[in-house]
């Protein structure tokens, strides 16, 4: 645990994490013209690294670690966690982060971003551990959205790496109550029959809005309300998407935002990770449209 009477307290860690992040933003954003082309790396995940990607996990990395009150901090992009000095052990955050989200936008040049999930316990742990998270979205405007025990707000980011402006444009987000929009990950045909036929009927109340980046995709339900989902797979039956870089920190911010998250069978934020890179299904949205899901998959 975070003494808050020590150096300046747990919020003034979370605020500076998210100063770090929006600070590096600008700076990622102009280097992404000439960093769409394969990095000939693979991540452990075991897929393809952009130059983007690890440009993004380089600068996020040696901000995030100079945060005071980081311990230590972990990405997608790197095997190991990093030691990150600033207060090791007891006392000290660790940060989890999806440095470019849907990367493999970039070559299409459609939305992607960034994710960041503060867990106030060494990794692996639950998402019940964080104790706030956020995302950058690369869209036409760049915006980063913040979720903490206060709730969740929504910055528009400008500048560059001279000086950066941030202005708070919505300061208590919520899922609006009537859903208009989902959007599902994967091949409908390796898709399980009883999340097909859930599917089936979404697809009569909804619009589809798909982009192949969870952030962009996530933010059109945050905006509009509505479900997305990266399943279980037939062949992948822990889906896509990783528990402690993308899954935990989106269902922390949508609960904060008045919607839930499960993995099919528990909330999100309860499911128990054996290692930092874990898989899990993801299905994050209004609650009324979630629970019917988990329903449908029992
Ligand atoms: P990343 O670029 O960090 O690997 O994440 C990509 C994820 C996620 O953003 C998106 O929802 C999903 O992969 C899309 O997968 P497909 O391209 O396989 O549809
Ligand atoms: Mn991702
Ligand atoms: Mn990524």
């Amino acid at each position: 645990m975070v003494d808050p009477a020590s150096d300046g307290g747990a919020d003034s860690t979370v605020e500076a994490v998210f100063d770090a992040v929006a600070a590096t933003a600008p700076e990622i954003r102009a280097a992404l013209p000439g960093r769409r082309v394969e990095s000939g790396t693979e991540n452990a995940s075991g897929e393809s690294v952009l130059a983007g990607d690890l440009y993004a996990d380089e600068l996020l990395g040696e901000a995030i670690t100079a945060v005071d009150g980081v311990g230590s901090f972990v990405s997608e992009e790197r095997e190991a966690a990093v030691d990150a000095g600033g207060g090791v052990g007891e006392g000290a955050y660790a940060v989890a982060i999806d440095p470019l989200d849907g990367s493999s936008n970039l070559r299409s040049n459609n939305a992607m971003g960034t994710v960041v999930g503060v867990y106030d316990a060494p990794l692996p742990a639950t998402g019940r551990d964080l104790v706030a998270a956020g995302y950058v979205l690369y869209g036409p405007i760049t915006t980063m959205v913040v979720a903490d025990a206060d709730g969740v707000r929504e910055e528009v980011i400008a500048g560059d790496d001279g000086g950066v402006e941030r202005s708070v444009v919505e300061t208590d987000l919520r899922l609006p109550d009537d859903p208009l929009v989902y959007g599902f990950g994967g091949r409908v045909p390796d898709w399980p029959a009883d999340f097909t036929d859930y599917a089936r009927e979404i697809e009569d109340e909804l619009k589809l809005r798909y982009g192949g980046a969870m952030v962009g995709d996530v933010n059109q339900v945050l905006t509009y309300g509505g479900i997305f989902a990266y399943p279980a797979l037939v062949d992948a039956p822990d889906g896509k998407l990783r528990l402690s870089f993308e899954a935990n920190p989106i269902a922390y911010i949508i609960e904060r935002a008045g919607g839930t998250a499960t993995d099919g069978e528990q909330h999100i934020l309860d499911v128990e990770p054996e290692g930092v890179h874990d898989r899990v299904p993801l299905y994050v949205g209004n609650e009324e449209l979630v629970e019917r899901l988990q329903a449908a998959l029992a």
